[in-house]
């Protein structure tokens, strides 16, 4: 008998309404400072992020399919957005313990850009190779992952700018979704 003890979930949505959410991303974007910083992408990261609100309210039919899907009363608690231009990257790094993070891809197309990239927390346990994992995304999608995993992204090669919207969300501490395995998504993209 063989069984698979430990079990990292990605939550992929296909974002409602796209077109319109986009462009209410992008005006808040212009008048945002994105700025390179100590960061490798452009970014607002380092600045006022006081936006929860109007992410949330956005996001609203992404985050109830989040809270039914997984039992659970998702909060943002940070958000901020990157954009690549030619040769930015963002390299490994992780979200912190607090639950999970998400990606939504505002400005992406899959000819010319490439997605966030995982690493598993353990190595192939023959060969001791990396395990990394790299998800089919297009423009308007949303992945949620634990915020402990590291990911990354690519070097930035193509002259079409790609920006995403990054937030940290948390769930209830009454209602962790330990069920998730149990729980397929139902708005899966
Ligand atoms: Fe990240």
């Amino acid at each position: 008998m063989d069984i698979n003890m430990f079990h990292i979930p990605l939550t992929h949505y296909k974002c409602s309404w796209w077109e319109q959410k986009k462009q209410r991303l992008l005006r808040h974007i212009d008048t945002l400072d994105m700025v390179q910083g100590d960061e490798q992408v452009l970014s607002d990261y380092r600045g006022d992020n006081n936006y929860i609100n109007d992410i949330s309210d956005i996001l609203h039919d992404e985050l109830s399919w989040f809270a039914h899907d997984y039992n659970c009363d998702p909060r943002i608690v940070r958000a901020w957005y990157e954009r690549a231009l030619p040769y930015m990257y963002h390299p490994t790094h992780n979200h912190g313990h607090g639950g999970y993070s998400a990606v939504l891809y505002i400005e992406y197309n899959s000819k010319y850009h490439r997605p966030t990239n995982f690493i598993a927390p353990y190595d192939h346990f023959i060969t001791g190779e990396q395990l990394t994992y790299e998800p089919e995304v297009e423009e308007g999608d949303l992945i949620l992952f634990p915020s402990f995993l590291h990911h990354y992204t690519h070097p930035h090669t193509s002259e079409q700018r790609r920006t995403v919207l990054s937030f940290n969300l948390t769930v209830n501490m009454d209602n962790i979704p330990l069920s998730w395995t149990d729980n397929k998504p139902s708005h899966m993209g």
